[in-house]
């Protein structure tokens, strides 16, 4: 069968950018860029656009017969902190746009799906060193919960229906091209914006939070790596750990410094702290390395040179 690709929330910080990776790899036309709002990116322009909501599972499987889609990239969904000013519209987001695409694989209408998890499914009582792949897992945001919550379902599906959904959990990611929104890990992409602005920057997080955090290059990697991977190499059905590097707000203003010199960074801490206080501070990934051969490739003081390059 020939593979042809939907990506569910396209106009986003992660969306943009694979859709751009996928493209160039399978083919413009392949690609399905889906959003519900229209964005002025190229992912409009360069292949097919539709204004797709994720929530509406009848106007999913109208563009997956239209297209003759074979695999869901699903990357709606409402991020930490907007979640925690509307609770109950993050969860019926986040876990009816997760049933409307399991349901349509356990159809047999697509064969694949990515589904994103995320370092917001540990909580508090997790062990936030070295976090391993099977642990406690008491997540205390109404986004953990629905990852959480998804996580499971995504097993009981591929348990009960054989449905090949495939899923990492991602740390915080930094990029240029699209800016995150409503994030808690949002400041490390921030912080790059008001330092060539600015010169300077006030975070929302304290100088010590530190967090696990991964340049998308490298999470756009591992997305389309675990998708590609053979499926018996998929061993986790709910979710895989997913790891690059680990930093807080004083480590990354010492790496932007090392360019601008005179730049500066004060504290002002928000709602954002306590949630960032229940997560993890760096996650042990042995298990992606082992099963699909994830890799790493850059840290710190690479991708601040990148975004700084870049943003210029
Ligand atoms: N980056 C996300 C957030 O901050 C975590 O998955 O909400």
């Amino acid at each position: 069968m020939k593979k042809r690709i939907l990506i569910i929330g396209a106009s986003g910080q992660i969306g943009t950018e694979l859709t751009a990776r996928l493209r160039k790899l399978y083919g413009n036309h392949k690609v399905v860029a889906t959003d519900i709002r229209e964005s002025d990116s190229t992912i409009v322009s360069e292949g097919p656009f539709e204004i797709l909501d994720a929530m509406d599972s009848e106007a999913i499987q109208d563009v997956v017969i239209q297209y003759e889609i074979t695999e869901i990239y699903l990357m709606a969904a409402m991020l930490s902190a907007t979640a925690e000013k509307f609770p109950m519209k993050a969860w019926n987001l986040n876990m009816t746009s997760l049933f409307n695409v399991l349901q349509l694989a356990k159809e047999n209408k697509i064969k694949k799906v990515f589904w994103p998890s995320s370092i917001a499914v540990f909580g508090p009582t997790t062990p936030p060193i070295n976090t391993p792949q099977n642990t406690i897992m008491e997540p205390s945001t109404v986004y953990g919960i629905s990852k959480q919550a998804g996580e499971r379902w995504c097993e009981y599906y591929f348990n009960r229906y054989g449905v090949d959904v495939r899923s990492i959990r991602y740390p915080g990611l930094i990029s240029y091209t699209t800016q995150p929104g409503g994030g808690t890990t949002d400041y490390a992409v921030d912080i790059y914006h008001k330092a060539l602005k600015h010169k300077k920057y006030i975070s929302f997080l304290s100088a010590k939070t530190t967090l696990p955090m991964m340049y998308m290059d490298d999470a756009i990697k591992a997305t389309i790596g675990i998708m590609e991977a053979p499926k018996e190499s998929i061993k986790i059905r709910n979710s895989y750990n997913l790891s690059a590097m680990s930093f807080n707000p004083e480590e990354v203003s010492e790496s932007i410094k090392k360019h601008i010199p005179e730049f500066e960074i004060d504290y002002k801490l928000d709602f954002r702290q306590k949630i960032a206080d229940t997560w993890p501070q760096s996650i042990n990934d042995d298990q992606a390395r082992k099963d699909w051969g994830w890799k790493h490739k850059f840290s710190l003081d690479e991708m601040t040179q990148i975004m700084l390059d870049n943003l210029r």
